[in-house]
């Protein structure tokens, strides 16, 4: 059978590049991308494009009815920092979201859902370093509750009606191409923005504060990979934990400087973000993803910091 792909949400950080990597191995016409903003002229005329909010079950009826999808890939949400300056509104979106998907998968015979997870799953008395797959997982961000609830209700359709539905705990992800999407591990983005345009950067986390993060290029192709992975060797329908580079924003300062050795890095007190942060893990064993479908990522901090510079630089 052909495929044929949904990405909802696919104007964020990563649908942008997800979209364009599935439209490269399926042909533009075959994967759809679905937002409730208009996307950017590349995007858009490259292949088709519908507006459509999550939220909206009549409208998203519609469109599955319309495009009868066989991959589904829901990427709307709200994160961890925007998700506390309204909780109400992440928590419908997350989760009501999700459900809507779901429930028209099944209804729709889509054979394959990818939904994100994050590290956010985690919380102030989970295991900081080389945090497991299973383990005390105490959230205490929205973003966080309605991600773990995810989770649930993910491997809950698995169990219950067969559903195969694939998820990835994402690290904080850097990319160049799309601005990231209100969350607590967006420094490591905006750092080298101000590093390039003025040659400093306050950051809003201190200098030790370590956290999982992962270059973009590793994150579009471990998602992928899970989705062309043999269902029958997952054994995990909740979420994989996913490990990229860990690294505290110091460590990534002196980084930059060996690119730009004139470089500032000051920081700035009782941001709200700080605290989410220290509730996180600080490195991720990911030994799930590598043994059931070969995860390994190929950029570390080197690698990504000389290639985020080379292409904001353009
Ligand atoms: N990058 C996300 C956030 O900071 C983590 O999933 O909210």
């Amino acid at each position: 059978m052909k495929d044929k792909i949904l990405v909802l949400g696919s104007n964020g950080q990563i649908g942008t590049e997800l979209v364009t990597a599935l439209r490269a191995t399926y042909g533009n016409d075959n994967v759809v991308a679905c937002d409730i903003r208009r996307p950017d002229y590349e995007l858009k005329n490259a292949g088709p494009f519908e507006f459509v909010n999550v939220l909206d079950k009549d409208t998203l009826h519609a469109i599955f009815k319309k495009y009868n999808p066989t991959q589904v890939y829901l990427l709307a949400a709200l994160l961890s920092a925007t998700g506390e300056q309204n909780p109400k509104l992440a928590w419908d979106l997350n989760m009501n979201g999700l459900l809507n998907v779901l429930d028209l998968a099944l209804f729709y015979q889509t054979a394959k859902v990818y939904w994100p997870s994050s590290i956010a799953v985690f919380g102030p008395n989970s295991p900081k370093s080389n945090t497991p797959q299973y383990c005390t997982m105490d959230p205490n961000t929205i973003y966080g509750i309605s991600k773990l609830a995810g989770e649930r209700w993910c491997e809950y359709y698995h169990e219950k009606y067969g559903l195969d539905v694939r998820s990835i705990r994402y690290p904080g992800l850097i990319s160049w191409k799309a601005a990231p999407g209100g969350g607590t591990t967006d420094y490591a983005i905006h750092i080298f923005h101000d590093a390039l345009r003025k040659g400093s950067y306050s950051s809003f986390l201190s200098a030790e504060t370590e956290l999982p993060m992962m270059y973009m290029d590793d994150a579009i192709r471990g998602t992928i990979e899970l989705m062309d992975a043999p269902a029958d060797q997952l054994s995990i329908r909740s979420s994989y934990n996913f490990g990229g580079v860990s690294f505290t924003p110091e460590v990534l300062a002196a980084e930059i400087r060996k690119h730009i050795p004139d470089f500032k890095l000051t920081y700035a007190e009782n941001d709200p973000r700080q605290q989410i942060a220290d509730s996180w893990p600080k490195s991720i064993d990911d030994s799930f993803a590598r043994k059931e479908w070969g995860w390994k990522p190929e950029f570390d901090i080197a690698k990504l910091t000389s290639d985020m510079l080379m292409n904001l630089k353009k």
